[in-house]
């Protein structure tokens, strides 16, 4: 058994770390990170400029545990969870290679951490109505943790976005794990607006070269130019419950659940938004989708022109695309696109993007601009990475003042 470090700093091993929005939060906080792991090469070439070289480019899923240092004190993981799909559960909750947390769950079991954190996405919390939040915990618990996990919000902790991850939190310590207090909303600090973070860029001119910028070196605001005011629409009015309604009678005809649908379309909960009208949160299938939705219900041709038929269309800009919060904290940056500036010419830029994730502006990505704006979206945003770390901090003095000396870093 590993004894806890005291007056040194923490060791870390981080694994899924990406670019490293998550590790860089703890080593702002004076933890050693001292291996890391990811498979994505412009995420570890991004990681080595800025971070450093203790990071390893393979698959976790072919790294042996003895490959990993022994001795640590946190391990860190924002694991995927898209192993988590419905035909896995189904066939068994046991083996599933590609539950990519179970590689979190071999290397907490073969190093003995005192402190594990697993990051994930709020919907983990739902997925198969709560059964794998249930399992995870219950998996580390078998391995002798103390598991906790809360959602949290980025805006809370003065990151201009609104973000809400889930922050699972285990220890063998036996003390209780403690989640940051926000800082930022109601009755405290206000919340950190779009415009106070990247207000300086609005008007600077995208470029792929650092440029000087208010008297300080800018990198990677480059951004997407892409901003149509035009887009294909259904050439024909269609009403979503007459579409909804037809659908229904169909599905129910050939005998066939949502469910089936979903899978037949290897979609989560896509197809079932056309079965469905309550809330007005129904929407009717794309073209592609239709065709391939009329071979599996084999319905008829009432409504196959007025769905099929599209034609191109001038967009009111303000009122069709999301652009970027300006005064308020940004919507969720994501992996895929980012929202148009508020300036409208373009999109948020790299740099941008980068800010509302609270990395430091000397924070150098490398990569296509798609790969780059990927790594950002994936990121935990590193202020609200510092406040867990410092979380993680405060349990350690707990631990060291409620423990015995003789007993400590003992505790199974
Ligand atoms: C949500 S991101 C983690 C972001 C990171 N925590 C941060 O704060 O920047 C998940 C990462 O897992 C990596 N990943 C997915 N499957 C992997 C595997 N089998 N082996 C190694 N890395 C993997 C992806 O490349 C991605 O960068």
């Amino acid at each position: 058994m590993k004894k806890l470090s005291k007056n040194k700093k923490l060791k870390v091993v981080s694994l899924f770390s990406g670019c490293g929005g998550l590790d860089l939060g703890f080593i702002n906080q004076g933890f050693e990170v001292i291996w890391s792991n990811d498979f994505f090469p412009d995420a570890v070439e991004t990681y080595k400029y800025n971070i450093g070289h203790h990071i390893n480019g393979k698959d976790i899923t072919k790294v042996k545990s003895s490959e990993i240092p022994d001795s640590f004190d946190v391990l860190l993981g924002g694991f995927p969870c898209q192993g988590f799909s419905i035909a896995n559960i189904k066939r068994s909750m046991e083996d599933e290679r590609n539950f990519l947390y179970r590689e979190m769950l071999r290397i907490v079991k073969d190093k003995r951490p005192a402190f594990f954190l697993a990051e994930n996405v709020k919907g983990l919390l739902s997925m198969h109505q709560g059964e794998i939040i249930k399992m995870i915990v219950k998996d580390f618990e078998e391995l002798g943790y103390k598991v906790d996990y809360k959602l949290l919000n980025s805006a809370d902790y003065g990151v201009p976005q609104q973000r809400e991850r889930v922050a699972i939190l285990g220890n063998r310590l036996g003390v209780p794990n403690i989640f940051p207090k926000p800082t930022h909303g109601p009755k405290l600090k206000p919340y950190v607006t779009v415009q106070k973070a990247t207000g300086h860029l609005a008007d600077a001119w995208i470029s792929y070269n650092p440029q000087k910028i208010k008297g300080k070196t800018v990198h990677n605001h480059i951004a997407r130019t892409n901003v149509q005011d035009t887009f294909w629409g259904r050439k024909n009015e269609v009403n979503q419950h007459d579409v909804c309604d037809y659908l229904k009678m169909w599905r129910n005809k050939k005998g066939i659940s949502t469910k089936k649908v979903d899978e037949h379309f290897g979609y989560k909960h896509t197809a079932g938004h056309w079965f469905r009208k309550d809330n007005n949160s129904g929407s009717i299938p794309n073209p592609d989708d239709w065709w391939k939705l009329k071979k599996l219900l084999g319905f008829d041709n009432k409504f196959d022109k007025k769905v099929t038929e599209l034609e191109l269309k001038e967009i009111k800009f303000e009122q069709s695309l999301r652009i970027n919060n300006w005064d308020r904290p940004s919507d969720t940056i994501t992996a895929t696109g980012p929202e148009i500036h508020p300036n409208k010419k373009r999109r948020m830029s790299v740099r941008e993007c980068a800010i509302i994730q609270t990395f430091p502006e000397d924070f150098v990505f490398s990569g296509s601009l798609g790969n780059m704006y990927k790594q950002i979206g994936n990121a935990v945003p590193v202020l609200m990475a510092e406040q867990i770390a410092k979380s993680i901090k405060k349990s350690t003095l707990d631990y060291y003042e409620t423990i015995p000396k003789t007993n400590r870093g003992n505790r199974k």
